[in-house]
């Protein structure tokens, strides 16, 4: 690097430093960051994005800067109640202040690990875990995402039947409209045609069947016994959380233990959305009788202030890493700030009784919702959803993206995307007060009704 590009380099890093300090952000200087902003995005990180997200018009962006309670605020200062963040990572609502005491606690004596000492906090997440999840469920492996805690309760399936047992098993099989992450692995689960099909060939020995179907699960393994695909595993979400918040019938999951069992065949349960209390239980299966093998986690684990994933499993399952506890690694997992934010947030999740708050409030949202469509039926056709992990549908892709643009323009976050625009998710914090919920459900009335008179007048823009 030469002398000037140091100098170029070095003002940079410090505006960026010194902005992160700033609390009062004046006009002028807001106007600077969003500028800023836009070119860096533009020049440095996807132009893609800009044209993408809703909060990006000519005219206006909307740069956030701060989150609080249940809501973002963006540098300007206005208010969005957050029915999205993360796509369920907001479960204690924004820096709760048990998770942002304990992660600054642990950073004030250790960030990151040695990988030769032993960390304390590791061993404790872990504990607490096993105290808190459904059967025998034990032994964790903490990573970063929600996609690696999938790929490694992938493989340990298939390391529990190749490595000490004869019977080598390597296939999968998963649910259509599932969804399992975006890494290799994770993606060749995934049952959406719009994530893959740029990226094959993908895992083989894979094996699709409908979500909430029982049968087609039996009947495909022995289809699979048939022609000679060993199957490890079965990877399957407790509700369909990405799909649209689709919530199985009640015998679902009884019957696939039962079956799985018959086959010999691995329960991997992926509660990277549903865990946390996001559907009205601690864990989504704990719905049913139905307690898994392996178990995948993410998303509201670090109480939304460090990104962590695990995987849980038995002991029986798990003793397969024991021999080579090094045959599955990542640098960054289980380390001490994410751990220390995992015991924070299972702390305040349990001490809160947050599955209870996510099981009142989400039937109440949900409830409302369901009184909407009843006086809109042509306009909203479906309300779905399990605690707080609701799925609201309109008539069209095009009514939907409108709705959710018309929500954005209202101050509430809401999921839906130019790509999935016909049903989006309602996913808040369990500690959504009466005020906010109430707010949410009138705005979305209010949006409702605009939105139909335009629709039904032919005027809504057509997505492409
Ligand atoms: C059920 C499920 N599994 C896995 C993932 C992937 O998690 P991550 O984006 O943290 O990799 C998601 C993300 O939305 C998910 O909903």
């Amino acid at each position: 690097m030469d002398d000037q590009l140091r100098q170029q380099f070095l003002a940079e890093t410090r505006k960026a430093l010194d902005l992160m300090q700033t609390r009062d952000v004046t006009a002028e200087k807001q106007e600077a960051v969003i500028k800023d902003c836009i070119k860096n995005f533009d020049k440095y990180v996807n132009p893609g994005i800009l044209e993408y997200r809703k909060s990006v018009s000519t005219d206006y962006a909307a740069v956030e800067w701060r989150d609080e309670g249940n809501c973002f605020y963006d540098i300007h200062g206005n208010e969005f109640i957050d029915c999205l963040g993360g796509f369920g990572i907001y479960m204690l609502g924004h820096r709760h202040p048990t998770v942002k005491d304990a992660v600054q606690a642990q950073l004030q004596h250790q960030a990151l690990h040695s990988q030769e000492l032993l960390d304390p906090m590791r061993g404790y997440a872990s504990k607490l875990l096993a105290m808190c999840t459904p059967g025998k469920l034990q032994y964790s492996f903490f990573c970063n995402s929600g996609t690696e805690a999938n790929e490694g309760a992938m493989k340990l399936a298939k390391l529990y039947w190749n490595h000490k047992k004869p019977d080598h098993k390597n296939g999968m099989i998963t649910c259509t409209r599932g969804f399992h992450g975006k890494s290799m692995g994770s993606l060749s689960v995934s049952g959406k045609g719009e994530f893959r099909d740029a990226f094959y060939p993908l895992l083989p020995g894979v094996r699709f069947i409908p979500f909430g179907d029982a049968d087609a699960l039996d009947k495909e393994l022995a289809i699979c016994d048939m022609i000679g695909l060993d199957i490890a595993g079965f990877i399957v979400e407790p509700v369909q959380g990405e799909a649209g918040a689709i919530v199985p019938p009640d015998d679902y999951f009884p019957k696939v233990r039962e079956i799985c069992d018959k086959w010999g065949v691995l329960l991997i349960v992926d509660e990277v959305q549903t865990g946390m209390g996001r559907t009205g239980t601690l864990w989504g299966i704990e719905h049913w009788d139905c307690p898994p093998d392996i178990m995948a986690m993410g998303k509201a684990l670090g109480g939304a202030v460090v990104p962590v994933g695990n995987f849980m499993a038995t002991p029986e399952v798990f003793e397969a890493m024991f021999e080579n506890p090094y045959i599955h690694t990542t640098t960054f997992g289980g380390n001490p700030m994410a751990t220390a934010a995992v015991i924070g947030a299972l702390h305040a999740t349990i001490e809160e009784d947050i599955p209870g708050q996510a099981a009142t409030k989400g039937a109440w949202l949900k409830e409302k919702f369901q009184e909407i469509q009843k006086r809109y039926p042509d306009a909203l056709v479906d309300v779905r959803g399990l605690g707080v992990l609701i799925g609201l549908e309109f008539v069209t892709p095009e009514f939907g993206y409108a709705m959710s643009t018309g929500l954005f323009g209202e101050g509430v976050l809401v999921g839906g995307t130019l790509f999935n625009a016909k049903t989006f998710r309602i996913e808040p914090p369990a500690t959504l007060t009466q005020e906010q919920m109430e707010t949410i459900v009138e705005r979305v009335e209010r949006v409702l009704v605009k939105t139909r008179e335009k629709h039904l007048k032919g005027e809504l823009e057509a997505l492409h």
